[in-house]
């Protein structure tokens, strides 16, 4: 099927190569130029592992190409819409500016009987609302909204857990486009959810809210945990072996951060409010209140270990993307926790595998280096901020000589107390005695 992709950010590029691999021939589309140079050359302008070979297997068959040109998307039969629904500057919204700068730039290039996707996440009414300005051309509107995570892009887009169309009641010829565009998805027996449009919105925050309270829920549980002596990690194992509750996202550290989660419970408290169902999510307000609140609490106990004194202190910080594979940065609460101790006079030397080009464009005043010994290098406390493989493998011995006091700072619970201790290191880590 010839379908295009508006938007070749994270999502669109994922999703635009992933189609090409799924046998579709498919074109993106993007108004920034050199993003579309970058794809266009197999190199993604962000660190995704998987997603560079998937561009260059798919460019090389001829099955992908990359344009800024929109009048390319004529002759698509499939148009998925997925650019950016960043929260607006001055509330918790979403800002829907370039979901409809595509609809607006897409419609002249349709013609009756293709069909307008909807990937982007967008507070519930919105497909509604769109719908018009597609259907009075005589082409159909449908949502589909995304789920991938970041790390795991392509893995997602072609083995997702589940497809959801939104579609209007009746629409049979919108899902039976998907079904062709997906074939080969629902050929692995993956389940497929159609409904309305805004059940399909819905399903997107509701999601994500979910899998930010469950990591709200075990950091509430650390802080209860810091004030009894209990262990925060033992207590997600064990609680996490009822399958009703399960132990996935249960693991307790700095909280969550990055492009979705934040910005999505806040834009769905923000919609809620204003369709007067406010009260519903107040829980979401605690739930991003509990996550942030880990950030201070990190700063608290560097202080803590430092003898109550952060400034001139040598800080050692290993981890700056909001999880590991990422490059990513937005709301990253490791590259949070580095900003605020450099701010209260902390020498701070920050490193990361992928993260140190997105983390210098947002905080260039940092001080960045190559590698963990670098950073660790006469600290007087370490810290790991984001959980990399090779920070969990680090082994106390590799830095035993370099840094100037052994202790270390374990913002995601990943490293072995038991080892560090005996090793002769003070250990600390958040929820955990
Ligand atoms: C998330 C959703 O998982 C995905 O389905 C949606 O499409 C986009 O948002 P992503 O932002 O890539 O994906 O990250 P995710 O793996 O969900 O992690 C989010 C944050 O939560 C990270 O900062 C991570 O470190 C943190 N986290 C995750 C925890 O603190 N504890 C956990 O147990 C799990």
């Amino acid at each position: 099927m010839k379908i295009s992709v508006i938007g070749c950010g994270y999502l669109g590029a994922v999703h635009a190569s992933s189609l090409a691999k799924l046998g579709h021939e498919v074109v993106g589309i993007d108004i920034d130029q050199v993003k579309v140079d970058s794809l266009a050359s197999a190199h993604a302008p962000f660190y995704e592992p998987g997603l560079p070979e998937l561009l260059a297997e798919t460019l090389a068959a001829g099955t992908l190409e990359f344009t800024t040109d929109m009048s390319r998307a004529q002759g698509a039969t499939v148009h998925f819409i997925a650019v950016g629904t960043p929260q607006q500057e001055d509330s918790n919204a979403a800002d829907l500016r370039f979901v409809e700068a595509a609809l607006d730039a897409i419609v002249p290039y349709l013609t009756p009987g293709d069909v307008v996707v909807g990937k982007s996440t967008v507070p519930v009414g919105t497909a509604e609302r769109l719908a018009v300005q597609i259907e009075a051309v005589g082409a159909q509107l449908a949502w589909n909204p995304e789920f991938l995570r970041e790390g795991y892009a392509v893995k997602d887009t072609i083995s997702p857990d589940r497809l959801v169309y939104g579609v209007r009641s009746g629409d049979e010829h919108s899902v039976a486009l998907l079904d062709e565009v997906y074939a080969s998805v629902l050929a692995q027996g993956i389940p497929r959810v159609i409904t309305d449009f805004a059940t399909a919105e819905l399903v997107k925050v509701a999601a994500n809210a979910f899998l930010a309270t469950k990591i709200s829920f075990i950091n509430a549980m650390a802080e209860v945990a810091e004030v009894t002596g209990a262990d925060v990690t033992q207590l997600a194992d064990a609680i996490g072996y009822d399958q009703r509750i399960g132990r996935r996202f249960l693991n307790a550290g700095l909280g969550f951060g990055g492009g979705c989660l934040p910005k999505d419970i806040r834009g769905f408290m923000a919609r809620a409010s204003e369709l007067g169902a406010g009260d519903a999510l107040n829980f979401l307000g605690e739930v991003d209140a509990i996550n942030l609140r880990r950030r201070e609490r990190m700063v608290d106990l560097c202080r803590e270990v430092l003898g109550g004194t952060i400034e001139g202190a040598r800080v050692a910080v290993l981890g700056l993307a909001f999880k590991p594979d990422s490059d990513d940065v937005r709301d990253s609460p490791a590259l949070d926790v580095a900003a605020r101790l450099a701010e209260l006079g902390a020498d701070v030397r920050a490193t990361d595998p992928q993260a140190i080009e997105t983390s210098r464009r947002l905080r260039p005043g940092l001080n960045y280096v190559d590698s963990a010994r670098e950073a660790a290098k006469d600290a007087d406390v370490v810290l790991v901020l984001t959980e990399w493989r090779e920070y969990r493998a680090i082994d106390p011995s590799e830095l035993d000589s370099v840094v100037s006091v052994r202790a270390i700072l374990d913002g995601r619970n990943c490293l072995d107390p038991v080892q560090w201790r005996e090793a002769g290191w003070t250990y600390r880590a958040l929820g955990r005695p």
